[in-house]
């Protein structure tokens, strides 16, 4: 991805990334989580559930879940029955949603929402145990800024868990994929929501570094032992690195 051209949703704004970005993920907020399940078929939940479920034997205590939106990875990070978790995210209307959830499901005392950038995080060092985005990474406008973020708010030995989708590699199903992603999600989402955001989706995820190429992404943000479990043949991947 060249600084130069970065992904945006919008053609026609005088905007950067960041404002781009939390001007569409405010726009679209209410529908959201119902988009979520509809273009991936309920799946998204079994991603998250397989993410966490990684990270149980690491230490997990205090957790900061970045680029949280409506909360769904942080209220699944809740199984986890740490202390506290933190979520930040630049789009206030996508907290708005989260906050209501958290309260409905009695997790206000377990998990606070925050309006935050996670190129500038408002947290000492060393502060966290785990630090996570799902589905977040790929908005960035500046990814080696928001992964150096995570690494120094970690405590050394704290693991970041990202998962981030992805494009298959293996035909038939890449071709199948390319046309779902294409075609198929910009029409179901401007028939529910807004097209521009699921025209982004697929633009974003096209050109994003995956596999091999985001774990260097980590070590070049000065993470180590990291590793990648594909999933869904390769629609998503979940990234793993330690502090
Ligand atoms: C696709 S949503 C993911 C939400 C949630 N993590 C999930 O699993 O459904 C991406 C989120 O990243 C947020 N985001 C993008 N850039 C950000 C930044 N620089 N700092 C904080 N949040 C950011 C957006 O506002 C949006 O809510």
């Amino acid at each position: 991805m060249s600084a130069a051209s970065p992904i945006i949703p919008y053609d026609n704004l005088n905007l950067g990334k960041k404002e781009q970005v939390k001007k569409m993920f405010n726009s679209i907020a209410g529908r959201y989580d119902f988009m979520n399940r509809i273009l991936t078929m309920r799946i998204d939940i079994l991603w998250r559930r397989k993410a966490v479920n990684l990270v149980k034997k690491y230490p997990h205590d205090s957790i900061l879940d970045i680029a949280t939106g409506t909360g769904d990875f942080a209220i699944e990070l809740a199984k986890l029955k740490p202390a506290k978790i933190t979520g930040i995210d630049i789009a206030d209307k996508m907290l708005e949603i989260g906050r209501q959830k958290i309260e409905q499901k009695g997790l206000s005392g377990k998990i606070e929402m925050m309006e935050a950038d996670s190129e500038n995080l408002p947290f000492p060092d060393n502060s966290f145990d785990l630090a996570t985005s799902a589905f977040g990474v790929r908005n960035f406008e500046n990814l080696n800024k928001g992964l150096s973020e995570m690494r120094r708010v970690l405590k050394h030995g704290g693991r970041v868990l990202i998962l981030e989708a992805s494009e298959p590699q293996n035909m038939p199903f890449k071709k199948l994929y390319k046309a779902y992603m294409s075609k198929v999600c910009p029409a179901i989402g401007g028939a529910f929501s807004e097209n521009k955001a699921y025209d982004y989706l697929n633009r974003s995820v096209a050109a994003f570094p995956s596999g091999k190429n985001f774990e260097a992404e980590l070590v070049k943000a000065g993470f180590s032992d990291t590793h990648y479990i594909p999933l869904s043949f390769g629609v998503t991947s979940i990234y793993i690195a330690k502090k």
